[in-house]
């Protein structure tokens, strides 16, 4: 991966995948460039990448366990200012002579540091912290005796060597974690070492990532047609709007409307894209034939195995119109680029992607958020003038509302889901929460039960209500709506949604359950 010009870069080497996304998420909020690089990354071609720095990551592993990971030791004397955190900065002092010991006395949570008061002013990288400070500890052994020509500049009760330093070579560790939010004044220990120490320069701001990227966009294209797919999630959406800032009229949009969408979704696109921002968009009505490709299967995995053939058709179909595009763009995001090549998940469900199309059309990609998190996404949509309803649209599965509905799909079933889902959706807005929920949304089961309405008996289907609150999807936990919310929507889904006799609410985290109910 090439680093988008003309940005200082600071390379995060990966010791433990968690700690490394926050730490380049946290350069990144100080405006620096960061990529994530592996931990078998060599000298050579680290330097190749010419960073303005690169800091060493925390991991799980202690130095002493046998193959523990290491630095390409040339790294440390290739002239890059360095910075070890956690494990980071125990690799630092045992690769260059110190001593990491198995003291018994670990730390675990908040703790009380203390910068040196003896042997010189204090470090530069604790230029802007108090002299005491507390931080977020994670470790069980402790650096026992510095390299040669290092010194300590920061101790704990537990740890007399919590941070140290070699200036004249710019080699920094810290045993702490600076990246979380629990380490007071981490984020300014950061950008001490990244402005200070590396002399970045704070680039990386949305404006300039959309300029440099409708600069790339232009030079990979030239004067060729392009295609997007568009699912009215955030990501293609911002894709898109990026691609024709770049390109203009050589850009068609392509949307399917599968019939499984929600309520105003294929409304919203509509006019988000085509009258708003008056881009070429191809809106393809399929529902009939997704439906009927559904009929009468229950089994979740087939069903989004049909969904997702279904849609790579009608998208090859679209397509033949438009067979003078060369390009296709997809909404590929960093974390999938990290974690396509760290993850070795078992397969829970075979996720269908909207944007995922197939292997035979002789497309090559346009990936302009590819080197962009979450929340960069976000803030680029932002500032491309994107609704609000698109940029801050919860994420939506691409086999739609096909997987919230148990047992098989009908027109009928759709719409009673589709209702009672937008009043899910309208309640959770009107109380504040749609920003803060990472999905909030209705569930169709297929059993019914027994209620009784107006001294009638009923026999009717419940709506479950789940909400969760997450960082990734990858762990969630259901959120504690309040009670006043709920009863709101019970009233309305039983009231307003003809076939509905009772709510339920989903407290299940993931894991044991997923997010999705199929
Ligand atoms: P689960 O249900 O596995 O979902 O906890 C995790 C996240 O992924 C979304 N999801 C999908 N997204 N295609 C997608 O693009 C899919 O087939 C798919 N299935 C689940 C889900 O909404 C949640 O955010």
């Amino acid at each position: 991966m090439t680093s988008p010009e003309p940005f200082d870069t600071v390379l995060v080497v990966d010791f433990g995948a968690q700690y490394a996304q926050l730490i380049a998420r946290r350069v990144r909020e100080a405006h620096v460039y960061s990529e994530i690089v592996p931990r078998t990354i060599t000298a050579p071609e680290l330097i190749a990448r010419r960073p303005a720095g690169v800091i060493v990551s925390g991991g799980p592993k202690s130095v002493h366990v046998a193959g523990a990971p290491a630095l390409d030791p040339a790294v440390y004397d290739a002239g890059i200012p360095v910075l070890g955190i956690c494990y980071g900065a125990q690799l630092i002092a045992q690769q260059l002579g110190g001593t990491v010991a198995r003291t018994g006395r670990g730390e675990y949570g908040r703790t009380e540091l203390t910068l040196a008061s003896s042997g010189g002013p204090p470090s530069v990288i604790f230029r802007k912290v108090p002299p005491r400070f507390d931080v977020w500890m994670s470790h069980s052994d402790s650096i026992s005796a510095a390299p040669e020509g290092f010194r300590s500049t920061a101790a704990t009760g537990d740890a007399p060597i919590a941070a140290l330093e070699e200036p004249s070579r710019r080699i920094y560790g810290v045993q702490f974690h600076p990246e979380v939010i629990h380490t007071h004044g981490g984020q300014d220990i950061l950008k001490s070492f990244l402005y200070d120490v590396c002399g970045c320069r704070p680039q990386w701001t949305m404006t300039s990532v959309i300029e440099s990227s409708v600069s790339e966009i232009r030079a990979q294209i030239g004067g060729e047609r392009v295609i997007c797919g568009l699912s009215g999630g955030v990501d293609s959406a911002v894709a898109a709007a990026l691609v024709h800032k770049a390109v203009g009229d050589q850009l068609t949009c392509v949307f399917v409307d599968t019939g499984l969408l929600r309520a105003g979704e294929a409304e919203q696109v509509e006019h988000t894209f085509r009258e708003q921002f008056n881009i070429d968009l191809v809106h393809v009505k399929a529902a009939d034939r997704f439906l009927e490709a559904l009929d009468g299967i229950d089994d979740p995995e087939r069903k989004r195995k049909i969904i997702g053939e279904t849609f790579i058709r009608v998208f090859e179909e679209a397509a033949v119109d438009l067979d003078d595009a060369r390009y296709l763009v997809q909404g590929t995001l960093y974390p999938d680029i990290i974690e396509s090549g760290t993850r070795d998940a078992a397969r829970i469900k075979s996720h269908h992607n909207v944007g995922g199309l197939p292997e035979d059309m002789q497309f090559a990609l346009v990936e302009p958020l590819r080197n962009l998190f979450k929340d960069e996404v976000r803030a680029v949509g932002e500032e491309l003038g994107l609704p609000e309803q698109v940029v801050w649209r919860q994420p939506f599965p691409g086999p739609g509302l096909a997987v919230r509905i148990i047992g098989t799909v009908t027109r009928d079933r759709l719409d009673l889901l589709r209702a009672a889902d937008a009043i899910v959706t309208e309640e959770i807005r009107r109380a504040g929460l749609y920003r803060e929920l990472w999905q909030s949304f209705a569930v169709l089961p297929v059993v019914r039960t027994v209620g009784v309405m107006g001294d009638e008996r009923t026999y009717s289907y419940p709506i479950v209500v789940r909400a969760v609150t997450s960082d990734d999807a990858m762990t969630a936990d259901w959120a504690r709506l309040p009670y006043d919310l709920l009863e709101r929507l019970s009233n309305r889904i039983i009231n307003e949604v003809p076939g509905v006799n009772r709510v339920a609410f989903d407290i299940t985290s993931k894991p044991p359950g997923t997010i999705e109910w199929e």
